[in-house]
């Protein structure tokens, strides 16, 4: 239990469908964290950097975090790139916490960063396709919406009353996203438009699947001991949980909850010595509707198969007893696949700070964030409390 690292500084490019290169996201990035460091930034206090990247479109596939020390303005600094597919960002920052908690150096940069929508629609399928089982499930066609729509139909056949709940969650983090000057889509939607969309892989429809968005998320994480030298006001990290599970679906034994965020959510919130309950405030992987439904069940936010009720009683909405993706989400915030995990802890630094404008949910002081790698391979979770 105890702090085991703090975010002192956080950054985000607007999410979308941007004209901006890959260099200039990354950039935006980076200067924001810095320039939100209070007492300021030193760079050359910064001891490492993890850039989280798909390399989408194989912009600069191989050695890319190179990148992350040429944009922070710290040549010579030791940097690594992770790859989990959607889960790049919450695995760059656990790297992050567990250097710090090592005490092997006091600070890190941390950023995540996707271009998607530079590609034609068959190569961003194929590179989207490649974070998915390539023997079973890329090679046979299926697609990521394909294959949450084949676990929306399965959870949905033991929950029918779910398939009104995939709607509000979509309703809700359209609502959050109008708010989130960043957001890929600030366009609140009715839940009639919501059920009425296009097909894209059935039950899930066009406002159940999250945008192709470019984008790019920075945090400045340090050592608890040296938190304060940032900052007066740095956000925890209390615990950090990680896991894998079988790439393709057809291993699984339970394909309604994701096991790996299960594993993952056990270890965090131990970790932090807190149960799922008592957080005020989470940040979950929304790529699809239903991945929020599973996510409040395999975070333990409720029992299984719970998870329609609780949201359509209101309790995840921004004015809800725990708001869930107030941001925006995936879903409507948008999703460059390395920069998500990392935008979900930008997210909470807000929200725990008070300082999120019209989007700020009432008082939480703890916040969970969960980030799921393709459709349940990897996942990270991480636990946070404010200073
Ligand atoms: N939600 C709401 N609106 C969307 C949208 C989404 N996810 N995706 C696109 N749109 C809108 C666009 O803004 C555009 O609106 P406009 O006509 O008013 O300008 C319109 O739909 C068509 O956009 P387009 O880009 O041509 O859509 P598309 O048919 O090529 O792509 C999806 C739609 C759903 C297939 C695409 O967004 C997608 O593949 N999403 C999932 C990405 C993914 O799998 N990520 C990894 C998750 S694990």
């Amino acid at each position: 239990m105890g702090h085991r690292a703090a975010i002192v500084g956080a950054g985000h490019s607007r999410f979308g469908v941007l004209p901006e290169g890959p260099r200039a996201l990354l950039r935006t990035a980076l200067d924001g964290a810095a320039a939100s460091v209070d007492h300021g930034l030193d760079r050359a206090r910064i001891g490492r950097g993890y850039l989280a990247t798909l390399g989408f479109g194989g912009w600069q596939l191989g050695n890319s975090s190179a990148l992350l020390a040429e944009e922070l303005g710290v040549p010579g600094l030791a940097t690594l790139r992770v790859e989990n597919a959607c889960a790049s960002g919450g695995f760059a920052l656990q790297e992050a916490v567990r250097a710090v908690a090592s005490g092997a150096v006091d600070l890190v940069a941390v950023a995540g960063l996707e271009k998607m929508t530079d590609v034609s629609a068959a190569r961003r399928r194929y590179w989207l396709g490649v974070s998915g089982d390539t023997e079973w499930e890329r090679q046979a066609g299926l697609t990521f919406a394909g294959v949450y729509g084949l676990i929306a139909s399965e959870y949905l056949a033991a929950h029918p009353e779910a398939a009104e709940a995939l709607a509000a969650v979509a309703v809700k983090n359209h609502a959050n996203g109008a708010l989130n000057p960043n957001a890929h889509f600030r366009k609140p939607i009715t839940r009639e438009q919501a059920r009425a969309s296009p097909r894209v892989a059935d039950p899930l429809g066009l406002y159940d699947c999250c945008p192709v968005s470019d984008g790019a998320a920075a945090l400045l994480i340090a050592s608890p001991e040296h938190a304060r030298s940032f900052t007066d006001t740095p956000v925890y990290i209390d615990g950090v949980g990680a896991a894998s599970d079988y790439l393709a679906l057809q291993e699984r034994p339970d394909r309604r909850g994701f096991a790996a965020s299960r594993r993952a959510a056990a270890v965090a919130f131990q970790e932090a010595g807190v149960a799922p309950t008592e957080v005020g405030l989470a940040e979950v992987h929304d790529c699809f509707t239903i991945a929020e439904l599973l996510a409040l069940e395999d975070l333990g936010l409720c029992g299984r198969g719970e998870a329609a009720k609780l949201t359509l009683s209101g309790a995840t909405e921004r004015s809800g007893a725990c708001p869930v993706n107030p941001d925006g989400g995936l879903k409507s915030k948008g999703h460059p696949i390395g920069a998500s995990g990392v935008s979900q802890a930008y997210e909470v630094f807000l929200q725990l700070r008070g300082a999120a404008g019209p989007r700020q949910v009432r008082s939480a002081r703890s916040a969970v964030t969960h980030n799921v790698g393709g459709a349940g391979a990897t996942a990270a979770v991480a636990v946070y409390t404010a200073g």
